[in-house]
């Protein structure tokens, strides 16, 4: 809903603060329109007025009359738009153009806002130093979780403090698909083309179903939360497209759901273990009773963990051209102010360096589903592979299954064995899987998940 602007808000003075806009989409009309309608209010919260000196799009001649901007505003040339503008918006995406039309509004004295996980997660110290180099402004709160203020809590208000942990759900699309197969139990493939239906998927949906979207927020986000520098790269991905409504069911019965989760997280050195960060994205059960679990539909959440604060929760919409219009917005302001009152926000800060742990040194815990042979001794070979591999379990619960009398030779018997272990290093819970599927009482692996939150 539109709010009207109060008639009593009065109109400062002053050079107006340019503002260039690369992009003019779903993102970019949002917050075109929006630095319209609200122009006078934040002018008033920046001391200065605003002004829209050009926006940069691909195709020209498209009715872009939404905006409330004039026809003739409207360019293609962004190289040449971004040299006259104090901010530059970049809601473009993708790795070039934008990465080289940011470097050079930078040179040219802009400060920079942009939503770009892609090119932060894939070159974040590029245009760091760039902001160093030429003492401007790098924002870029609409680049994680959309509309939901993370990214100044992680870089502000919690610089005073040591953060353990950042879990969340930062993909909208896969929330929403696995959310449909938990309360439908459909399969992935039927629960993914009604996401597609509805427009919360894209036709192709690989950059979230395959886990790359929420691999470049996690790595925004660890490298803000514990001051290392990480990249896409560096975070070990898995997608949604493996969970089988088998999955989701063994989830149930356990009382837990599955979530696509961006794990970041910090451990401390021990004896046999070297500390240093992990940051991962795969599917995880999740108990009910987990604040992130009642997170539905595309909405996104993310749970931080620091030393003194102790445990926050972020909640809200994703994405969507209004909210993330929103984050970008209040980056546009922070900066305007900068421009008109002096000072800067906060650059890079990756002063603690600390080793990037791979997949297999991360603490993780498993839910494993096994189709087992009935007959005595079974339980015991299971428990020695786990032991030889030093994994401890936590629970295990049997069921019999009746056999197929067609399929299956006389007397034979069946069962399911449900194993649930404590934390252990991620590469011993993966070499247990292998051996546990290798022995000759175990018919299948019917589900491998990983455990969170509890
Ligand atoms: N959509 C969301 O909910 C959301 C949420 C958080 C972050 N983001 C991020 O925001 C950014 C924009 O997303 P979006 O959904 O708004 O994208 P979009 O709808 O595809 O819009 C992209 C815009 O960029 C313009 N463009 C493309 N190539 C260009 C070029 N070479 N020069 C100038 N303009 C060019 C397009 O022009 P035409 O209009 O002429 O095609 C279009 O206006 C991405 O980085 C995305 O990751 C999006």
């Amino acid at each position: 809903m539109v709010r009207s602007t109060p008639s009593s808000v009065p109109a400062p003075g002053g050079d107006p603060v340019r503002i260039a806009l690369l992009g003019c989409g779903v993102v970019g009309a949002s917050v075109a329109r929006l630095l319209t309608e609200h122009a006078d209010d934040l002018a008033a919260r920046v001391g200065r007025p605003l002004e829209i000196v050009g926006i940069a799009v691909r195709r020209a001649g498209r009715d872009r009359s939404a905006t409330g901007v004039d026809a003739d505003r409207f360019t293609t040339d962004a190289a040449e738009l971004v040299t006259r503008a104090d901010v530059v918006v970049e809601v473009i995406g993708g790795i070039e153009p934008a990465r080289t039309l940011l470097l050079r509004a930078m040179a040219h004295g802009a400060s920079v806002v942009t939503a770009n996980k892609a090119l932060l997660a894939e070159d974040g110290p590029t245009l760091y130093a760039a902001a160093a180099e030429h003492g401007v402004d790098l924002y870029f709160e609409a680049a994680v979780a959309g509309g939901i203020p993370l990214l100044r809590p992680l870089r502000e208000s919690l610089a005073g403090d040591s953060v353990r942990k950042v879990m969340g759900i930062v993909n909208g699309t896969t929330n929403y698909v696995l959310d449909k197969m938990d309360s439908s139990g459909q399969g992935f493939a039927e629960a993914l083309s009604q996401a597609q239906a509805l427009g919360y998927a894209e036709a192709d949906p690989t950059a979230d179903v395959e886990g790359f979207d929420a691999a470049a927020k996690a790595a925004i986000l660890a490298s803000l939360a514990f001051h290392t520098r990480v990249a896409g790269r560096d975070v070990h991905r898995e997608g949604i497209t493996e969970v089988s409504a088998a999955d989701i069911a063994a989830a149930k019965e356990m009382d837990c759901v599955v979530k696509l989760l961006a794990i970041c997280e910090r451990t401390a050195d021990e004896p046999a273990r070297p500390g240093g960060v992990s940051v991962r994205v795969h599917p995880a059960m999740l108990p009910r009773r987990h604040p992130l679990a009642g997170v539905r539909e595309a909405f996104n959440a993310v749970f931080v963990e620091a030393d003194a604060a102790g445990q926050l929760m972020f909640y809200g919409r994703g994405a969507g051209g209004d909210p993330t219009a929103s984050a970008i917005l209040g980056d546009v302001v922070a900066v305007a102010r900068h421009r008109v009152g002096g000072g800067h926000g906060p650059g890079e800060s990756a002063y603690a360096d600390l080793p990037l742990l791979d997949m297999g040194q991360a603490l993780t815990r498993y839910h494993i589903s096994l189709d087992v042979a009935d007959r005595p001794g079974v339980l015991a070979q299971i428990a020695t592979a786990f032991a030889e591999h030093e994994v401890s379990i936590e629970t295990v619960r049997q069921h019999h299954v009746a056999v197929d009398p067609d399929a299956e030779p006389v007397g034979a018997q069946r069962a399911t064995l449900v194993v649930v272990t404590h934390a252990a290093p991620d590469a011993a819970l993966s070499a247990t899987v292998d051996a546990l599927a290798a022995l000759p009482v175990v018919r299948g692996v019917t589900s491998v998940m990983r455990v969170e939150g509890v």
